[in-house]
């Protein structure tokens, strides 16, 4: 279906890897060169020489071969994976295209395994039963737990075995509203053992968005834990979850059962508020199942997990991703990525409630039988040094975390690899985590992915390129990026605009639960034939990728994904606020901020009481990760004459970029522009 469309990619490629630029004899940090695009850090000769893609010409003949022939490049990949069958043929199958019907993707179907065995029963069958699988690190200093391999499949069973019982089946939905517990990846692969489909919602989350979950995907059983503590701060989980539940019995969804984690280090027992016949505390039940639990073997095509993600429009939608094709690209894409060798201990700073959590916490690196680290707690707690602690700690090698998260403290010798994801990095920035936390010694892979994409689609592969500090580098294998204009046409060369996907890969998700037809408008339409990844994007004269951002209306706030719309509609709902307009803004720490204007129902004065008060909506409503940063009362709006929101002066008068604000005549009342203006900092 494709290999004529990467041929620009190919040539960039090639190009450089005929004519290096004079810079790949010198090994340069960069402070001293101009321009960005100039700026080429060399990998270190030795990393190189130990990595799985030691050079360009090596990745060049495996991507090559990888959009050449991807049928044959995954089913040699996919063959090293435990299948209880193999896939029929064709390998994969496509339709990408709206004009030519339904839009359809298919990997390895007819192919018969589980995700589960692959992470746990095939590692200990390959010797490493002994071998930790989890170092968890608790929110406390000096509370921790070790999982080897052998122990957590017996975790899964025992959880396995009684969520048969209560009636879970295959294809039914599970919903886990769970902290970074040990519970949460177990969870997950109990889940995944008995072909159950589990929908993690992050610990985050209010009770309203966590119901409205509930409502749309109609779980049997809820699990979750009594409290947390992150931080100084007690965070009661099951509360948060009575609530819901109640709030779902309302909109004709009832949940059976409410497994509830006992986290006595948070909240004990006694404190617990409890409602009898739904609710069962899981350490006093799992126990009293068998510690071993058959497979339940699936499709390839079969759903693995549901997991629900901002859009520009309406209410989130639940991102459905399958089991064979996310298996292997998940796996691969760690594999490759990370320079991953079975020696490493790696950590993932992010929480299972997100897509980076359930790819890169738990089944990229488990089925690679990768040593993780699972950390309960927050960065910053007790100090700043905590993240640099538990690196010491577990001896960690490769450290996967957000520029948010860059805190800085100094290098730290078990160090190999480092990650990065969620935002576009600056290049001061990478330059910080690189010389400083690395100790220059230390490749970056700053991996451009989405929930959609179930893995990496843009990251560099360490030792293989020499990087430019803030640039994602180029496709993994078998991706073919591609830059359109505003009318879809592929530009070549040096360009930028638009960031889209032309042909599927493995990791590829399939439909948005219940709605296909919201999948094929939202990602398929804008641009006909290909996947629309809503990011903007510039590629340079070598043919790196320089990711700028999103280009609608989804804001991203300390890598949490929002929809401008949703914080808009929990304004409205405030019964003083009559119309809500919610921009992104620059944003040190977050990388961005949520910057609200909010027009109040005629006759309400504005008052720091009713700011908070909006604020404490929008906290309740969708969750404290989400509260605005900055609400700026607006008596009226810049609107067109067709009376739709001018966003763009909106996001120039959020940044105070007042001498960029553009044509401003076509407006129905130019004067709002001014009064804005004037109310900015009141
Ligand atoms: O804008 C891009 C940004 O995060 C968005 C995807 O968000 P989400 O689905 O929540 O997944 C986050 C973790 C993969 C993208 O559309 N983004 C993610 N990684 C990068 C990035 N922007 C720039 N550089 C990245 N490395």
């Amino acid at each position: 279906t494709n290999g004529a469309g990467s041929s620009h990619l190919l040539r960039h490629v090639s190009s450089l890897a005929a004519n290096p630029p004079s810079r790949l004899n010198a090994v340069v940090l960069g402070d001293a060169l101009a321009s960005e695009e100039n700026d080429l850090v060399i990998p270190n000769p030795d990393f190189s020489a130990q990595a799985h893609v030691p050079s360009p010409a090596e990745y060049l003949d495996m991507y090559k071969r990888s959009v050449e022939d991807p049928a044959g490049f995954w089913s040699d990949i996919a063959s090293q994976f435990y299948w209880k069958q193999k896939w029929d043929s064709p390998v994969y199958s496509e339709n990408m295209d709206v004009s030519k019907g339904r839009i359809n993707i298919e990997w390895f179907k007819g192919g018969i395994t589980n995700i589960c065995y692959n992470c746990l029963d095939a590692n200990i069958a390959a010797g490493n039963g002994e071998k930790i699988a989890i170092y968890w690190e608790g929110n406390e200093l000096g509370v921790d737990a070790t999982l080897t391999y052998s122990q957590l499949l017996h975790k899964v069973c025992r959880l396995a075995n009684y969520l048969k019982d209560i009636g879970v089946k295959k294809g039914d939905a599970v919903v886990i509203y769970l902290p970074m517990l040990m519970e949460l990846p177990i969870a997950m692969l109990a889940c995944a053992r008995i072909g159950a489909v589990h929908s993690v919602v992050f610990a985050g989350f209010s009770s309203e968005s966590l119901s409205q979950r509930i409502v749309d995907c109609k779980p049997k059983v809820v699990l979750t834990c009594n409290a947390v503590k992150r931080g100084p701060k007690v965070i009661h989980l099951k509360d948060i979850v009575d609530a819901a539940l109640a709030d779902s019995a309302k909109n004709d969804t009832v949940v059976d059962v409410c497994l509830t984690y006992a986290n006595e280090s948070a909240l004990t027992k006694e404190s617990t508020k409890w409602v009898e016949g739904r609710d069962v505390w899981w350490q006093d039940i799992i126990s009293k199942y068998p510690n071993s639990c058959d497979v339940e073997w699936v499709d390839a095509e079969d759903p693995l997990f549901l997991l629900y993600t901002s859009g520009s429009t309406g209410k989130p939608k639940g991102v459905l991703h399958t089991t064979g094709g996310y298996m292997v690209y998940t796996a691969t894409t760690f594999k490759y990525a990370f320079d991953y060798k079975p020696s490493d201990v790696y950590w993932c700073t992010a929480d299972c409630g997100w897509i980076t959590g359930h790819s890169y916490v738990t089944y990229g690196p488990m089925v690679n039988g990768a040593t993780v680290v699972v950390f309960e707690g927050a960065p910053n707690y007790p100090d700043s040094g905590r993240c640099w602690d538990i690196v010491d700690k577990y001896k960690v090698s490769i450290f996967y975390t957000a520029p948010t998260l860059f805190v800085t403290r100094y290098s730290r010798k078990s160090l190999r690899v480092l990650g990065s994801v969620g935002e576009p990095i600056n290049p001061s920035a990478w330059r910080w985590f690189f010389n400083v936390v690395g100790d220059s010694r230390c490749p970056i892979s700053d991996t451009w992915w989405q929930t959609e994409t179930g893995g990496f689609l843009i990251t560099p592969l360490p030792g293989a390129w020499p990087q430019k500090p803030g640039s994602a580098t180029f496709p993994f294998f078998g991706v073919q990026p591609v830059i359109v204009d505003e009318k879809g046409a592929e530009l070549e060369g040096e360009c930028s605009g638009y960031l889209c996907v032309k042909s599927s890969w493995p990791g590829a998700f399939r439909t948005l639960y219940g709605d296909h037809e919201r999948y094929e408008t939202t990602y398929f339409s804008a641009f006909p034939g290909y996947y629309f990844s809503g990011d903007g994007c510039r590629r340079d004269k070598d043919g790196y990728h320089w990711l700028t951002g999103r280009v609608d209306d989804v804001i991203n706030v300390s890598g949490h994904r929002i929809g401008t719309a949703e914080v808009e509609s929990a304004l409205v709902s405030h019964p003083q606020c009559s119309e809500a307009a919610v921009v992104g803004v620059e944003h040190e720490v977050k990388g961005q901020g949520i910057y609200a204007f909010v027009t109040l129902v005629e006759g309400v004065p504005y008052s720091d009481d009713l700011r908070k008060s909006l604020i404490m909506t929008v906290r309740k409503q969708i969750g404290a990760f989400a509260a605005p940063d900055k609400i700026h009362w607006a008596p009226g709006l810049p609107k067109t004459r067709s009376g739709k929101i001018m966003r763009r002066i909106l996001r120039k008068i959020a940044s105070r970029q007042l001498n960029e604000l553009g044509d401003t005549s076509t407006l129905a009342e130019p004067g709002v522009v001014d009064q804005l203006i004037a109310l900015a900092d009141s």
